[in-house]
């Protein structure tokens, strides 16, 4: 085996690891609880099967053809070699502008690991007012915070694949399976968790709208990492015979999983608490650590545990955004890894620092631009516009340009005839459509 590469299961926990993320603990429960729950739920669990999970197989089999970077990869795989197809290459910019205002966000949590060791609050309004005071006053905290997870953002990936990004998910991602296992069992033994389960599993469908299939559609992108170039680059390191198929599968299925147990978790501490399920972002940052508060000591373990495990969950995650651009620039302009990693660390963090002066009292009014801050700009950016285009440039070339007898055999070396058919049907018409209702939507076209 290469040195550079991942073995299998070092694959389906890198690809885990990045695709279980704040999107999952937090970015989940939060527009669950804002759309209803049970059927909001039905609708993201179809999205995932149908089309999350095409676009995920598409990335990874553009990935173990190519071998290669993103460019490098939709070149050689592509019917007519045309070297155009290099500038797909673009969505690997997309990682690092999500990777600038991620770590912000795991800034903001870092500082919720440490509060959480002494006083909660034990009301609303005082929980809202210090979590307004940290991101819009406490500039001299959000840099050094900021400056710490990008710190170790880059010592991980400066390591390689395997030293680095294998090495931190075999640590990582069984740490997080731990403290969420824990925090699942106390919510057991809550009268709550009752109320939760029936709360994410009973479908009432008159929540369900286009805005919520939409929601629905761009959060399974999102929390399975498409449309970044991620899954393609990590797909590049995974053996050439490994079966990609049931890899991707199995990554869909632990994404999904943890996303449901973090639901399940945070609706069974809400509601015990009386809380309501549609707080918004500000759910696990205003709503939780009050409620923790009620729960003495206690709810301090509980409140550390849960905001590591954010951490953990989003340092697994924030690896993987930085990974497309690095092999970009080593494959494509023979850089060393050293140096990519310092060309694109420094870009991400000035950037981040941009987004979180953007969002402050003192930078804010300089650095908002036509009605939006600077980290608003970024979000909207890569989750709204760039992402979305990729998605369909990747389900176009592969359902129009890479012929298709090279991706019936590569498929079915791993599965059923009747998995590639299917897969192809969904990567040629249905996918791309939905995208591009999803995108012209969110863009307010219709
Ligand atoms: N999937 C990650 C999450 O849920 C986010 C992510 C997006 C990671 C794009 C890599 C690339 O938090």
């Amino acid at each position: 085996m290469k040195m550079n590469s991942f073995s299998r299961v070092g694959f389906i926990l890198a690809a885990a690891g990045s695709a279980v993320g704040l999107g999952n603990i937090w970015r989940f429960p939060y527009i669950t609880g804002e759309y209803g729950g049970g059927a909001f739920i039905l609708v993201y669990l179809l999205a995932i099967l149908f089309i999350g999970l095409t676009v995920f197989l598409a990335e990874a089999v553009i990935g173990q053809s190519g071998q290669s970077d993103v460019s490098t990869s939709f070149v050689s795989l592509s019917k007519s070699k045309n070297k155009n197809w290099k500038f797909a290459g673009f969505m690997v910019a997309t990682g690092l502008i999500i990777l600038s205002f991620y770590s912000v966000v795991l800034g903001w949590i870092l500082d919720y690991v440490i509060t959480s060791f002494g006083t909660l609050p034990t009301e609303a309004k005082v929980a809202g007012g210090n979590f307004e005071n940290l991101i819009t006053n406490d500039i001299g905290s959000l840099i050094v915070y900021h400056t710490l997870i990008a710190g170790s953002v880059i010592f991980i990936v400066l390591k390689g694949i395997k030293e680095g990004i294998e090495k931190i998910n075999l640590i990582l991602m069984p740490l997080l399976g731990l403290i969420l296992f824990g925090l699942l069992m106390y919510a057991f033994t809550l009268d709550s968790f009752s109320q939760a389960v029936s709360f994410m599993f009973t479908p009432d469908f008159s929540k369900i709208d286009g805005d919520a299939l939409l929601a629905a559609l761009g959060q399974a992108f999102f929390t399975l990492s498409l449309g970044v170039g991620t899954i393609l680059t990590y797909s590049a390191s995974l053996p050439k015979e490994a079966n990609f198929v049931k890899s991707s599968f199995m990554v869909a299925i632990v994404d999904t999983s943890i996303a449901l147990i973090a639901g399940l978790i945070i609706f069974t501490y809400l509601f015990a608490a009386g809380a309501q399920s549609a707080a918004g972002p500000g759910l696990v940052f205003i709503s939780l650590p009050v409620i923790f508060s009620g729960w003495g000591t206690l709810g301090n373990v509980i409140a550390v545990s849960f905001f590591l495990a954010l951490i953990f969950a989003g340092i697994t995650s924030a690896v993987s955004m930085i990974e497309p651009s690095l092999r970009f620039f080593i494959e494509r302009f023979k850089m060393t890894r050293q140096k990519a990693t310092i060309l694109c660390g420094a870009t991400f963090y000035i950037l981040g620092i941009v987004a979180l002066l953007s969002m402050s009292k003192s930078f804010g009014a300089e650095l908002t631009f036509f009605g939006k801050n600077a980290f608003d700009i970024m979000d909207f950016m890569s989750s709204s516009i760039m992402m979305p285009i990729a998605a369909i440039i990747i389900c176009i070339f592969l359902g129009y340009f890479v012929d298709k007898e090279l991706l019936e055999q590569k498929f079915t070396k791993h599965t059923s005839s009747a998995v590639f058919h299917t897969w192809y049907l969904l990567i040629r018409y249905v996918v791309p459509i939905a995208i591009i209702i999803l995108f012209l939507n969110k863009l307010g076209a219709i």
